[in-house]
């Protein structure tokens, strides 16, 4: 029976209604590599994905909400399996995966690809796509095309956009209004340095603070279901998390938030490189230093393929029956290739 109809079958019996049988199933087998030479993670139950419905229930029980950013597969995957609530493709993959010096040169489809790498990876947590610098703020028109984009092309779940100014505020309304769910962005914008004078916290005097809390506040109005709070003091973001019904989400901005955010790169410790350490933001905890274990682990492959102790007999791991290894080198005698049916020989003899 080919495999549509088997599907098809599955999804009209008693036991699984297609809506809810079909998608998960077919994302399953998608999903699933051939085994033989490669593992894979298995996928998990798509009813446990978080939803913003997850997420106000734990705003309710005043219970901290866990973001993280990522930016491909593995990263995700890592995301996925410790539970943590909200995965964000943030556009720092400009500076932490692309090397950029600011947030402002990734493009929308770069973007993209790394939305459906962390979309591949992570299958439990909410996941918000960043819009990038330049695709939303011409027009909320604009704004809703991008934001369809990361919807439709790149898995996402909802989208950030960053900023609290009038035009931002419309186009976050747009958004929310053609069906996707926005989350806020407000204090230190970073794709506003250009503005803000540099990588700069917000909210140090009293017209900046009152600022961040409006605009906080008109991102709850426009149906924000978040707002990001970026390097702010701890009593301002503390004054905007009491005031606002939707969970603030802080980074760099005090214990006080419903929910707190870090970049991926910067909480592992990963980058040893002068640049990142350059640009790894002063408030960040770092909970590993994984740079180090990366570059040990590198340094340690190097030298062992240098001095050939890599690969041992313990990672030669395909073997050829003895009867097919005759057959082999007397063809390959037979070809006129007796240097290659020696040193088969060879290998065969120090592999044993
Ligand atoms: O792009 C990003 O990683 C972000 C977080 C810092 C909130 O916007």
């Amino acid at each position: 029976m080919v495999l549509s109809s088997i599907l098809l079958k599955a999804a009209s019996s008693k036991v699984f209604s297609r809506a809810a049988y079909l998608p998960s199933c077919l994302r399953w087998m998608s999903n699933v590599p051939e085994n033989s030479v490669y593992g894979g993670p298995k996928p998990q139950n798509p009813d446990h994905r978080v939803t913003l419905t997850h997420l106000r229930q734990k705003h309710r029980r005043s219970e901290p909400i866990t973001m993280v950013t990522a930016y491909d597969y593995p990263s995700a995957v890592h995301v996925d399996e410790v539970g943590i609530d909200i995965c964000l493709v943030g556009d720092s993959a400009s500076m932490v995966v692309h090397g950029h010096d600011t947030t402002l040169p990734i493009t929308l489809d770069e973007m993209l690809v790394h939305c459906r790498a962390v979309a591949r990876g992570a299958k439990r947590p909410l996941l918000v796509g960043d819009l990038p610098f330049g695709t939303y703020e011409s027009s909320s028109q604009q704004a809703i095309d991008t934001a369809v984009r990361v919807l439709k092309e790149g898995s996402m779940d909802a989208i950030k956009l960053e900023g609290g100014v009038p035009s931002r505020i419309a186009a976050a309304k747009a958004i929310v209004e053609a069906g996707i769910a926005v989350m806020g962005h407000v204090g230190l914008t970073p794709q506003a340095i250009s503005v803000l004078g540099g990588f700069r916290p917000q909210g140090r005097n009293v017209a900046s603070a009152i600022k961040v809390v409006e605009a906080a506040l008109a991102l709850q109005e426009v149906g924000c279901f978040s707002v990001v709070l970026e390097c702010v003091p701890a009593p301002v973001a503390a004054a905007a998390t009491s005031v606002l019904r939707i969970p603030t989400i802080g980074i760099g901005a005090g214990p006080f938030c419903s929910g707190q955010v870090l970049v991926y790169h910067d909480l592992l410790g990963m980058m040893q490189h002068p640049h990142h350490a350059k640009v790894t933001p002063k408030f960040c905890k770092q909970f590993g230093h994984i740079g180090e274990a990366i570059n040990k682990a590198l340094s340690q492959y190097k030298e062992e393929v240098t001095n050939r102790s890599f690969p041992s007999a313990a990672h030669t791991t395909y073997k050829i029956s003895q009867d097919d290894f005759n057959g082999f080198t007397n063809e390959l005698q037979k070809l006129g290739l007796d240097k290659a049916a020696s040193a088969a020989a060879a290998a065969a003899e120090k592999n044993s």
